[in-house]
């Protein structure tokens, strides 16, 4: 690890406390809004993300989990608190997929390279290359639009990856998808986790894909606890078993 950097305002630069951690988040805190109004959705979540772990968040409709990823993803700020991380290079996989519908599967896939500058032709060769990677080669030169939601969200995790990122952050990626294409959908995530050696956190409700994780992580009152701490209602506010 060669390089820390941070998004809280006006704080130097600190060390992650071990080598292999790749994304920590200290004293994550959130709210919306402002007065009366205001709605606290992370209080105190902590978290550390080992290289090459495949973490699951797990908690109910409305606990944060969209809230903590667009965090730790840098998409948005924190009212206060910290998130390091190890690289720069993240992938994140929306809630909603979130494709361009009139544009072809290659061409959604190529978006990210195109928006930072490759030329066309290559940035659409390494599209087909993920595209074949996520069982796709004879979709590429379909409408996104035309597409079922289980090929949709092969797309979407096509375009996460292509430009090579080692962290994974996916937001309830199996949570429009019936039983069978969301455990199909799982698989993919994890065969890409081993064969990219990614770190992988994964939002999701689906308690028995989470349990095929490296270990389950539940948001809670805004705070991050172990499974089974939060089974038990034992576990530290505020800290992760980490
Ligand atoms: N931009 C925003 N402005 C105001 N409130 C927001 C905003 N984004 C989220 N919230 C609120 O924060 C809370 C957490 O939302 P979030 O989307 O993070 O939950 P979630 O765990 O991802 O839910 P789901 O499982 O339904 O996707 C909700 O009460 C939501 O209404
Ligand atoms: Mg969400």
């Amino acid at each position: 690890m060669t390089q820390h950097t941070q998004f809280a305002s006006g704080v130097a630069t600190q060390a992650l406390p071990s080598a292999t951690v790749v994304l920590e988040s200290r004293g994550l805190k959130k709210t919306y809004g402002r007065g009366e109004k205001s709605i606290s959705v992370l209080a105190d979540a902590n978290l550390s993300l080992r290289q090459g772990e495949m973490v699951a968040i797990v908690a109910p409709s409305g606990a944060g989990k969209s809230t903590l990823l667009h965090l730790l993803a840098a998409l948005d700020t924190p009212t206060s608190g910290t998130v390091y991380f190890a690289t720069k290079a993240i992938g994140f996989l929306w809630q909603r997929h979130q494709l361009l519908p009139d544009f072809t599967a290659a061409e959604n896939v190529a978006m990210p390279l195109l928006v930072r500058g490759e030329n066309f032709a290559s940035a659409l060769g390494m599209a087909r290359k993920w595209l074949a990677e996520v069982g796709l080669e004879n979709r590429a030169d379909h409408r996104a639009g035309e597409l079922s939601g289980g090929e949709q969200q092969r797309v979407a995790i096509a375009r996460a990856l292509v430009t090579g990122p080692s962290v994974l952050l996916a937001d309830e990626p199996t949570g429009d998808l019936d039983e069978q294409n969301a455990g199909a959908v799982f698989e993919l995530l994890e065969r890409l986790h081993r064969t990219h050696k990614l770190t992988s956190l994964i939002a999701t409700h689906n308690l028995s894909l989470a349990a095929r994780c490296d270990r389950i992580l539940a948001l809670e009152h805004g705070v991050l606890r172990t499974r089974e701490a939060a089974a038990t209602a034992s576990g530290t506010p505020g800290g992760e078993a980490s």
